[in-house]
This record gives C-alpha cells, sequence and structure tokens, in this order.
C-alpha cells in the first residue's frame, strides 16, 4: 500500500519544508510534489506538522522495584507512548544479584515480546559486576545493546562502587559503547536519610532534602573525571541542576565527549510540589528529586546551547493508592519514579516551544533526533528522510489540551501535570507505515512494536 501525506509543513532538527511523504509498507520512499491519486491512500496534512515520531531513551516499564512493580507494563506503556506521539522506547533491563547480562536481556525481551504497540530497544543496568558480566559487554554491543546504565545511588538495592564503575566505563568504551550513569552520591543520600529519619522526619517532602542538589553534583564530577580517566565517552541520565549542568559544560568546553538528558519534571515541576496537601506529595518522590524554581531556567539554557542533547521522560509509573502509600510512614519506602511517557512531546512543544524556550528544530532535535543519533538508531529512526522507517506525527499544532489523569492512556491513577494546560496534540501516529493512533483512539495491534538492535556509540 501506498499512503501519501500531503501537503504538511515537515519538520527535522535542521528544518522545515512543505511537502508531501510517500510511505511505502515500512518505510519513507519519497519526499516531494505528488499529484492526488498518486496513493492508495492520501491523507491531508496542510496547516498541521509533520515530525519524525519521538524517541524516549528513559523508560521503565514492568519494572519491580521499591517492594512493587511499576504500574505501566509494555502494553499500557507503549500506548501511552503512540499517544504522546513517541514511536521508539529504550527501556532499562535490570541485572539481578549474581545473575549475568544476558540473563536481565531474556527476562526483559520476555516481559515486552508481542507486548508493544511501539518499537523498542534496550539498555542493559549493570548492578552487579562480576569478571562474567564484564566480559558479556563487547558482545553485547556487538548485538545491538551498545549501552549500559550504572547506578551511583540506591545504595544496597542498585549502587555499584566507584572501582566497578571505572571498570565499566573501560570496557564499554573499548567496545565501542556508552555508559549511562545515575549520578548522585548514595553513599551520602544514606548518611543524610538516617540523620532525617532518626528526627522523625518521615513525609515525602524530606525525600528531597535527602538528596541535595550537592550529592549529585559531586556525582556527576566523579563520574565525568572517571570517564576522562578511562578515555571513555560519558552520558549522565536525569541530570536535575544548574550545578550539575555547569560541571557538563566545563567538561565539553575541555572537548570531553560527555552527554547529558534532562526530562520535562525538571523543567516543569519545582520542589515546592512536596508541600501538597496530605500524602499528595509522594506523587513527586522520584531521583533526582524535584529541585527549586530557578533551575530550570539554567536546563532550559542548557538545551539552547547543547550543552543538553536529549529529553527523556524516566517514565516509572507507580498509583498513588497502595503503591506510594507504601511509604505513608516512611519517605525512604515510597518507590520511586513518576508517570511521563504520554506527555513529553506535548510538554516540550507546549511548554518549550509555544513558550519560546527552544525553536521547533530543537525540539525536533531534544525529543527525536539526537536521541537517535546518541543512542545508535539513526538514520532508520530520528528523521524523516527517504530510506528511514515511516514513524511519522502528523501533529497539530493549534489543537489546545489539558492534562489529566482521567484522560489518559498511562494506567496510573494520577498526573504529575494535572491541569497542564497548552497547544499542540498528535493526531495521527504512523508506526514503521502502520496507522498506529488517530484522533484520540489506539488504532494499532499490540505486538506491532519491534525489537530493534542498535548501533554502537559514535560521537555527536
Ligand atoms: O525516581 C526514579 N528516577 N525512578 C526510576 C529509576 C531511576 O533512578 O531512573
Ligand atoms: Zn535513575
Ligand atoms: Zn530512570
Amino acid at each position: 500500500m501506498r499512503t501519501v501525506i500531503k501537503d504538511g509543513t515537515l519538520v527535522t532538527a535542521s528544518g522545515s519544508s512543505r511537502a508531501d511523504v510517500i510511505i511505502e509498507e515500512e518505510k519513507i520512499t519519497a519526499i516531494g510534489s505528488f499529484l492526488p491519486g498518486f496513493g492508495d491512500r492520501t491523507i491531508e496534512a496542510s496547516g498541521k506538522l509533520v515530525l519524525p515520531g519521538a524517541i524516549d531513551v528513559h523508560t521503565h516499564l514492568d519494572m519491580p522495584f521499591g517492594g512493587t512493580v511499576t504500574a505501566d507494563d509494555f502494553t499500557t506503556g507503549t500506548i501511552a507512548a503512540a499517544a504522546g506521539g513517541t514511536t521508539c522506547i529504550v527501556d532499562y533491563a535490570i541485572q539481578t544479584p549474581g545473575g549475568t547480562l544476558q540473563e536481565a536481556l531474556v527476562a526483559w525481551h520476555k516481559k515486552a515480546e508481542g507486548k508493544c504497540a511501539v518499537d523498542y530497544g534496550f539498555h542493559v543496568a549493570v548492578t552487579d559486576l562480576n569478571e562474567k558480566a564484564l566480559n558479556e559487554i563487547p558482545d553485547l554491543v556487538k548485538k545491538g545493546y551498545p549501552t549500559f546504565k550504572v547506578f551511583m545511588a540506591y545504595k544496597g538495592v542498585f549502587q555499584i562502587d566507584d572501582a566497578a564503575l571505572l571498570k565499566v566505563l573501560k570496557k564499554t568504551g573499548a567496545a565501542g559503547g556508552l555508559v549511562l550513569v545515575h549520578a548522585e552520591n548514595g553513599d551520602v543520600i544514606e548518611v543524610l536519610t538516617g540523620e532525617l529519619l532518626a528526627a522523625g522526619k518521615t513525609a515525602p517532602r524530606y525525600h528531597a532534602l535527602s538528596r541535595p542538589p550537592l550529592a549529585e553534583e559531586e556525582a556527576v564530577n566523579r563520574y565525568i573525571a572517571m570517564a576522562e580517566l578511562s578515555g571513555s565517552p560519558a552520558y549522565i541520565v536525569h541530570l536535575s541542576t544548574a550545578g550539575a549542568l555547569r560541571l557538563v559544560s566545563s567538561a565539553r568546553l575541555r572537548g570531553l565527549p560527555v552527554y547529558a538528558e534532562t526530562c520535562p519534571q525538571y523543567l516543569f515541576l519545582s520542589i515546592d510540589r512536596y508541600n501538597e496537601p496530605g500524602f499528595d506529595g509522594a506523587k513527586y518522590v522520584m531521583s533526582p528529586p524535584l529541585r527549586e524554581k530557578g533551575n530550570e531556567d539554567h536546563l532550559w539554557a542548557g538545551l539552547r546551547s547543547g550543552n543538553l542533547q536529549v529529553v527523556a521522560s524516566d517514565h516509572c509509573s507507580f498509583n498513588l493508592k497502595e503503591q506510594k502509600e507504601l511509604g505513608m510512614n516512611n519517605f525512604t519506602k515510597i518507590p520511586n519514579g513518576a508517570p511521563g511517557l504520554e506527555n513529553r512531546v506535548q510538554l516540550m512543544f507546549a511548554g518549550g516551544v509555544v513558550k519560546e524556550h527552544i525553536d521547533i528544530h530543537k525540539f525536533v532535535d531534544l525529543v527525536s533526533t539526537a536521541p537517535a543519533r546518541i543512542f545508535g538508531l539513526y538514520p532508520q529512526k530520528g528523521t524523516i528522510a527517504v530510506g528511514s522507517d515511516a514513524d511519522l506525527v502528523i501533529f497539530n499544532p493549534e489543537a489546545e489540551f489539558t492534562l489529566s489523569s482521567t484522560e489518559q492512556f498511562q494506567n496510573v491513577d494520577y498526573n504529575p501535570y494535572e491541569g497542564f494546560r497548552g497547544k499542540g496534540k498528535p493526531e495521527l501516529v504512523f508506526s514503521r507505515g502502520t496507522l498506529i493512533f488517530e484522533h484520540g483512539e489506539y488504532t494499532g495491534a499490540v505486538g506491532h512494536g519491534r525489537f530493534i538492535p542498535r548501533q554502537p556509540f559514535s560521537v555527536i
């Protein structure tokens, strides 16, 4: 079947043009001006933007964490992704203590296979470094898993020590991969947490006090130093503070291949959320925590300047009822994480482009093209070009929306952006040429989403 998307404004990271796009089977086969009747199906897109499908490189679906399992699995999470204009995710397969990296991948493939609405890949989180795990890294890079995550926080759960981090960096860098780090000093957090609990400070807002900006900045500094020492590229996930950004910027100024992502929660929400009435502050218990107002201005500047390259969601949803409530009497028992996969693109358009923090090309770059390039998916994904997958979003820049938990596909009982209003909606979403979302309805088939092996890392 040949589909013509007629007369839309095609927007990529580098420019815009008014043109028609031809889709045949799963690919974009032509871009230009075509006569009516050229396709079996014509989609009128005048007045609409045609965007490359967005890519979310930081999700946690069907993940056991904090004594429970995330509310979204690979079906509900990827349908939510489609509804929000995201056509590819990269999720984290987590090594279990004593287990191999391959076993983690087998487990995560089983969770995802046949259950996804959009395409997917996996990073591997190394939580228990042993010789066997270390030696698996080069082969996994070759097999399409070029990115490995290491946690400098969550002591006693996921945290590994500096020696292990350095070994992972050396091995991964030499194999052509990239190490992604959750940069917070877990030992410092443990001490501060102990002090707060001993003083009877158990409410959700103390989560933020137990993880101050300096705990993040110290870890970012240490990670960059270790990456430089090992001669490997570095990537920091969910960077949240102005101070951490300064460290990344100065490393990049010295020519180091250091990359970082931030997330909508650090751009649109701030620490005062923890003071919401009753237990509602628990909705925002995530790590790093929400920060003081003012940090977001620096993060927007970092996105504009290119010192921050990616906006990912860190989607890790837990219901307020029964899941977040596990920490009703002790903030350390509140499972860390919040939903965002469905809303990332709209937040960045309405809150970023419309509010003039970033232009439309930077927007496409942050949510699609740069993630595709850094994570080895480009040019198969992340752009609109002949030969690329026909992952396309017909986006209405004038349509108004209000975010609400009552109207979402994410399988979770709240929305951290409840009441956020703006303009800009994905109206039609194509995944490899198949129309999977149409005017508010999911029209795809679960199981359409396919595992996408990724290329080794190359400097962008
Ligand atoms: O609080 C968060 N961010 N939960 C998900 C796990 C992680 O640290 O990325
Ligand atoms: Zn993290
Ligand atoms: Zn995460």
